[in-house]
């Protein structure tokens, strides 16, 4: 098979805690259950993603250990090729404490370990992958060295470069935004890139624009409850407003929308037809609980008639 998308990014397992409301500092807080759920946003996206339609492969690094075993067998189980996930003998795999609260917001500390290892030299051993895909997804949570191989590459390749640059770190380099195709942040991330506050789409539709006078061909932000913000290479600004939807946990919606954008622009939509794609995803997605946990399947989407 090959694979029309290959993620470059994130796999770990999350551990979660509902707590009624986020802690305060120096807070001890008594939360109401505790679970373990595959995350890592590159694995929440490439699973987005075979869910969703796609044939996709992943790029990571995971510690030869229970964990990654896990996240392994899951991403096999939903048909991610996995033959480019290397297991590192003397790592242990990435983890996240993911706090949720009653209102399904989250807090979310990652320590990377093994896909913090993931680096330009591992990738460029299956830089074939990247050769074949004509989508190249990444995020910001593996080393950024590797980030900028991935994307250089893959760029010359001639493949569809997507950044989804969470979590923010600083401004991008001006070689990144000339490379990518689809630049995917949040309000936050939006606003660290722009230096504009982002809180609407009216400021989103400012910072998407200085975002594409930077270099980026298009820029989608997603603003939660308040939708995307979409400025295009055609020159188009359009609003997304959000589908309703009760949230019980926010937890992967983004990397939801993401995998669902992605995934239908894969198969041939339109930029419209694929923001709004991933929204119907990401809707459903906050619906239940946990990150890999919570995406749904084409089939749901195409029942809810999206
Ligand atoms: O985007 C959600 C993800 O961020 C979680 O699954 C957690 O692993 C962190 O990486």
């Amino acid at each position: 098979m090959t694979a029309d998308v290959v993620v470059v990014g994130s796999l770990g397992m999350d551990f979660v805690f509902r707590v009624p409301r986020l802690p305060r500092t120096g807070e001890t807080l008594k939360g109401q259950s505790f679970s373990t759920v595959p995350g890592g946003k590159g694995g929440n996206q490439a699973v987005a993603l075979a869910r969703l339609g796609a044939r996709v492969a992943m790029v990571a690094c995971i510690g030869d250990d229970a964990n990654g075993r896990s996240l392994r067998a899951g991403l096999e189980a939903d048909a991610v090729d996995c033959r480019a996930i290397e297991s590192l003998a003397d790592q242990v795999t990435g983890v996240a404490m993911v706090a949720v609260d009653d209102q399904g917001q989250n807090a979310i500390i990652i320590v990377p370990a093994a896909y913090g290892m993931l680096s330009p030299e591992i990738v460029a051993r299956h830089s074939a992958l990247l050769d074949r895909a004509r989508f190249v997804v990444c995020q910001m949570e593996i080393p950024a060295d590797t980030v900028a191989w991935t994307i250089r590459h893959a760029r010359r390749a001639g493949a569809k470069v997507v950044l989804n640059p969470a979590p923010i770190l600083g401004p991008l380099p001006q070689d990144w935004l000339d490379a990518i195709d689809y630049l995917i942040p949040n309000e936050i991330e939006a606003e660290a890139l722009s230096g504009i506050k982002v809180d609407s789409p009216v400021s989103a539709q400012a910072a998407a624009r200085h975002l594409r006078g930077c270099g980026a061909a298009n820029v989608l932000i997603t603003l939660g409850a308040q939708g995307v913000f979409a400025a295009t290479s055609d020159g188009g600004e359009r609003h997304y407003p959000a589908i309703a939807a009760t949230a019980v946990d926010t937890t992967a919606a983004g990397d939801v929308f993401v995998g669902g954008f992605v995934a239908s622009l894969a198969s041939g939509g339109s930029v419209a037809d694929a923001i709004a794609f991933g929204q119907a995803a990401a809707a459903l997605s906050v619906t239940r609980h946990g990150a890999q946990t919570s995406i749904p399947r084409l089939e749901e989407i195409m029942r809810k008639g999206a």
